[in-house]
């Protein structure tokens, strides 16, 4: 049974940061041989934010060209994925609202599980549009994935957000039902309240996320999904773009198949071309996966693809989703290597004294150094409340 809501992706766009670390500066600093980082997990490069950017700036930045070409009229939900956030209470998505200036009369709302909450959040958008099809979604995943200095995750840092506009007779993606579920309580990845960098059983995560991926993929089955060889390209989550190539890999390993190279560099190289410059963007990871996916590729129209979503700790979801004809006319492909292309290198020591950056706890008057050249930034701390600012 594969049902065709025509629900799903009608705009999606993506910012990411001020400063990019090339990972050759990470090899010289610590002495490790480049290419372990450039083939053995397949990473180039990390955004790293400036002292005045965040998962809010960040977010209002990638939403901000979909509210420029859509306008605010349908939006009545806002929601807001991440596992960054910066504040106990109160949605990231608030402040996104007002930077953007949607009507008040909207929901908002932050939605967490690790980089699976963007398809919670989509999924929670879809649900809605079934329920009112006039609305639209705005659906924004933005993340600031860190690790310790000189820890093992330390090259698969990175930074992004994505931003997607869900609603009925989509112009780039319908997504399907069924969806294949996985839950398990595993402490593979996790950050506790009291640290600003994650914790993490690396090998230990690996093994859950090919653990998940074979048990939605045996959950989409008996939910009546598609077979493994009608998809055109899978978008998995990418803590480092080698890791989608390890878990595809498995999943045709599970299914039988054996590993064809070349028919796995299709399934996945396009999907990778974002991640490779970005690093791990958590929830917004899967959805660069397809951005890169759509601006890359020759005409996709009416092909399935596959997305596997994995958060740690963990809850995974496979579903697919089949490209729309025309959806190429949508497309943001020189906006979105304009982001790459803008990111202003980082020399080693730079990086490290941003990593080491963190907000006083005081909650005194602490202006944020003017580092951005971007439309948002976060210009200070004050009486304990996040100043945010708009330059056009
Ligand atoms: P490590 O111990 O530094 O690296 O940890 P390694 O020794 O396992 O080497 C990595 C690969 O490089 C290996 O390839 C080596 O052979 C190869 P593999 O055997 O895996 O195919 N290699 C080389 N290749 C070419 N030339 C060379 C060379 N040297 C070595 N000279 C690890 C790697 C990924 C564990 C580490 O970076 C880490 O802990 N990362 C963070 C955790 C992570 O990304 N986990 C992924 C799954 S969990 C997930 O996706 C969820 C997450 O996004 C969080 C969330 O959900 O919120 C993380």
């Amino acid at each position: 049974m594969v049902s065709d809501r025509a629900i799903g992706i009608h705009d999606l766009s993506f910012a990411t940061t001020e400063f990019v670390l090339p990972h050759t500066a990470l090899a010289d600093h610590n002495g490790t041989e480049i290419g372990k980082y450039h083939v053995g997990i397949g990473q180039q490069s990390m955004s790293v934010p400036a002292a005045d950017e965040d998962i809010v700036t960040m977010g209002a930045a990638a939403a901000a060209p979909i509210i420029a070409r859509h306008g605010t009229d349908r939006i009545r939900t806002v929601v807001f994925a991440t596992e960054s956030s910066i504040d106990q209470a109160k949605s990231a998505g608030v402040y996104v609202h007002s930077l953007l200036g949607l009507p008040s009369a909207t929901r908002v709302v932050e939605l967490k599980q690790a980089c699976y909450g963007a398809t919670a959040a989509l999924q929670f958008a879809i649900g809605l549009v079934l329920r009112d099809p006039v609305q639209r979604i705005l659906v924004i995943a933005s993340d600031i994935s860190k690790y310790d200095l000189d820890s093992p995750g330390e090259p698969t840092q990175g930074a992004a957000a994505v931003a997607m506009l869900v609603g009925s007779d989509p112009s780039l993606v319908r997504i399907e039902e069924p969806s294949g579920l996985f839950t398990a309580d595993v402490m593979d990845f996790w950050r506790p309240n009291y640290r600003d960098a994650a914790l993490v059983d690396g090998q230990e995560s690996i093994t859950a996320y090919l653990h998940a991926v074979e048990s939605t993929w045996k959950d989409y089955t008996e939910q009546g999904g598609r077979s493994l060889d009608e998809f055109t390209a899978f978008c998995y989550h990418q803590p480092f773009t080698k890791m989608a190539y390890k878990a595809h890999r498995h999943l045709l390993n599970t299914c039988g198949y054996d590993t064809d190279e070349a028919w796995l560099e299709r399934a996945i190289g396009r999907t990778t071309a974002y991640n490779r410059v970005i690093g791990n963007s958590y929830t917004a990871s899967a959805y660069l996966g397809l951005a890169a996916l759509l601006d890359q590729a020759d005409d996709l129209a009416g092909r399935p693809i596959g997305f596997l979503s994995y958060g740690s700790g963990s809850v995974a979801e496979f579903f697919a989703g089949t490209t729309v004809p025309g959806y190429r006319e949508h497309l943001r492909t020189a906006a979105h290597q304009e982001a790459i292309d803008r990111r202003r290198p980082l020399d080693h020591t730079a990086y490290r004294e941003l990593h080491g950056r963190s907000f006083p706890a005081d909650g005194g008057d602490h202006p944020t150094p003017s580092q951005t050249t971007g439309h948002f930034r976060l210009a200070a701390l004050r009486g304990h409340k996040r100043i945010y600012e708009k330059r056009w």
